[in-house]
């Protein structure tokens, strides 16, 4: 990407990131998941911004909200209530002027599980593992590397069934980032790449199934809970920024 390219994925990237804060005084028990795709819609569009996923390949609605064992790509509805206990991914992209900004995390109503509150906290730290591989020269293996690594030393599973990818003025573009992965395999980052690293961990089995209805909701095959955290990087000379972080959580 050209420096004018990055700037222009940098503000839409950063809208998206704000989305995810705007949303968190909405996520309460009682609230249905299409009330938070409304909210979230809104948002978007109020800040001269389009959601990405409305209409992508026929997705219909803003943004994905997957609870519980839902990995990914959950589609919001009015019958999808949240309860105490309860752990949800929102995942949203915008597209500001041509530019695209991909970021997700982890909400969850009342008290949760053990379990649960460590899955979380591990796939956010396995997601910032393979942020910290981003460096001009190393092979984007090492990424998938560390991720599983950890996520294994936690005694969970890191899915392979989706991966991150390049992002910038497509959605979803080259390279394939996978979460798993040999150490010192794949091809080498160049400064100025734009991609997501977007980890999603299981209590359980690693694999999905996609849900025979909607051809879209992925869950795990054993109904055990799954967690996922998504960021944007770019590759700078020296390392990388992450253009949807909007707290100044990084560089770490
Ligand atoms: N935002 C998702 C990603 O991280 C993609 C969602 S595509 C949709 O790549 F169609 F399911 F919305
Ligand atoms: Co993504
Ligand atoms: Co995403």
């Amino acid at each position: 990407m050209t420096p004018e390219q990055i700037d222009g994925i940098r503000k839409s990237s950063k809208l998206a990131g704000e989305s995810l804060i705007y949303i968190n005084q909405f996520v309460k028990e009682g609230v249905n998941t299409a009330y938070l795709d409304r909210k979230i819609e809104e948002f978007i569009r109020d800040n001269g911004a389009i959601p990405a996923t409305l209409g992508y390949n026929g997705y219909p609605k803003s943004c994905c909200i997957s609870l519980n064992e839902v990995i990914c790509h959950g589609i919001p509805s009015e019958n999808t209530i949240l309860r105490p206990g309860d752990i949800l991914n929102i995942d949203v992209t915008t597209i500001l002027n041509g530019y695209f900004g991909d970021t997700s995390k982890m909400y969850w109503v009342g008290e949760i599980s053990a379990e649960a509150r460590s899955l979380i906290e591990t796939t956010k730290h396995c997601m910032n593992l393979g942020i910290q591989q981003v460096k001009p020269q190393n092979q984007f293996g090492n990424i998938g590397f560390v991720i599983n690594r950890y996520a294994r030393t936690k005694g969970f599973s890191v899915v392979y069934e989706f991966c991150g990818h390049g992002i910038g003025v497509k959605f979803h573009e080259e390279p394939q980032v996978d979460h798993v992965a040999r150490a010192n395999s794949g091809p080498r980052m160049k400064e100025g790449m734009v991609f997501t690293i977007e980890p999603m961990l299981n209590a359980g089995h690693a694999r999905c199934k996609i849900d025979k209805h909607d051809g879209w909701t992925a869950r795990t095959i054993d109904g055990r809970l799954s967690a996922q955290y998504e960021h944007t990087i770019v590759v700078t000379s020296t390392g990388y920024e992450v253009l949807t972080d909007v707290e100044g959580e990084y560089p770490l």
